[in-house]
């Protein structure tokens, strides 16, 4: 196992990645100063694969737990659901002390976290990610948030756990499409921050998407790498944490114009190749650099165009994007590539460029 810390002042913690850590979050817990009531939330698919793991390690290390199940997937993360685990904590007499184990992908991360940083003005959260796009990013960093409508991650709160548990034997049940969902945000950090890791994943994709456990566990390993530094020296995301949003700006707004029918990591690759095209445009990347993208991006079983969309949803997307970084002159702000491994902030992107890149080389 090893062991990172963010450093964040009071609110700094530990992240533990290694295999079969589940059991021994109890005693982890109990080092920190923790005791009493333990809540587990986790989701419908995640409760009858790891719960009992978990739960038998707490209570051998004295905490009475009990265990709150939302139905999974993202529509369920919402105020709705919210509201009913307040109840829940309720009914269990949860107290200011009372700890919240958010037990799952980043739905539930998101949603615990969100619960955990409100109930009763917020109460000590232990972040157990279970899916790999929560190992490699949700849990990490602090951001908690529900939907509401049609407004995705808006409602939320920045709230920082007690400590991350990262038990990546986990790995072994999540269903394929999520481990190349989360491999978006692993290619995301490579590409801004690493191209020695980015070397890495190129050799050995094929064995990382047939579930090789110890490899996925030095993925998992490298990528904290690369987070933690960023939102320890920017916990509010008000500067370098943007470098996080490669990929995104796009990204996001092909999510929104599929009705999220596109996942997350799957926008990101879209998003990431098209901030490519554009920083190859504007002549900072090379093409050699854009064929090595688009070779990884789709080894990682993820796409690397558009899907089909009419003219509404086209015109809806740019719509978007440029809503998103609000465009001053006709300028948008963008996160592009130098080289693989080195990205920068500008705000210098033509939106005509962007329309551009997005769809004049594609048929309509
Ligand atoms: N807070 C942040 O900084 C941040 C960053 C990125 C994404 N997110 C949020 O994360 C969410 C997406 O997270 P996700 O991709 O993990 O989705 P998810 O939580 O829906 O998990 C994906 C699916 O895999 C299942 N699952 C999870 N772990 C499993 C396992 N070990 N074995 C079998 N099945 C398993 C889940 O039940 C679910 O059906 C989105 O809501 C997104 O907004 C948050
Ligand atoms: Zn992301």
């Amino acid at each position: 196992m090893i062991k990172l810390r963010v450093e964040l002042g009071r609110n700094s913690y530990d992240i533990n990645i290694g295999q079969g850590l589940l059991s021994q979050v109890g005693v982890w817990l109990k080092e920190r100063g923790l005791s009493g009531k333990a809540v587990i939330i986790t989701d419908a698919n995640v409760r009858p694969l790891y719960a009992a793991a978990l739960e038998a390690g707490l209570a051998v290390a004295g905490f009475k737990v009990s265990l709150l199940e939302v139905p999974a997937g993202e529509e369920n993360k919402t105020l709705t659901a919210a509201g009913q685990l307040y109840e829940g904590l309720v009914e269990n007499y949860a107290e200011r002390t009372s700890i919240i184990l958010a037990l799952g992908g980043g739905v539930v991360g998101d949603l615990a976290g969100f619960v955990a940083a409100t109930y009763m003005r917020g109460v000590p959260l232990v972040q157990i990610p279970t899916s790999l796009l929560a190992m490699v990013d949700s849990s990490i960093g602090g951001k908690t948030a529900v939907d509401h409508g049609s407004l995705k991650n808006m409602i939320g709160a920045f709230y920082q756990p007690r400590l991350v548990v990262a038990d990546v034997a986990m790995l072994k049940t999540l269903p394929p499409v999520e481990l190349s969902n989360g491999m978006g945000e692993v290619i995301k950090h490579a590409v801004i921050r690493n191209r020695s890791f980015f070397g890495f994943l190129q050799k050995h994709m094929t064995k990382a998407m047939a579930l090789d456990i110890d490899l996925l566990e030095a993925i998992v390993r490298e990528n904290a790498r690369i987070k933690v530094p960023v939102v320890s020296l920017d916990e509010k995301e008000t500067g370098p944490r943007t470098l996080l949003n490669y990929g995104h700006t796009v990204g996001h707004a092909v999510e929104a114009v599929t009705d999220f029918r596109t996942r997350h990591g799957e926008g990101v690759a879209i998003g990431m190749m098209a901030a490519a095209r554009i920083s190859q445009h504007l002549r900072f990347l090379h093409s050699k650099d854009i064929a090595l993208l688009n070779g990884l991006i789709i080894q990682a079983g993820l796409p690397v165009d558009l899907p089909p969309l009419n003219d509404a949803q086209k015109e809806n997307l740019l719509e978007l994007i440029k809503h998103d970084k609000k465009v001053r002159n006709g300028k948008i702000r963008f996160v592009l590539l130098k080289n693989i491994g080195e990205a920068f902030i500008t705000d210098k992107v033509d939106i005509d460029l962007v329309r551009e890149v997005l769809f004049a080389s594609k048929p309509a």
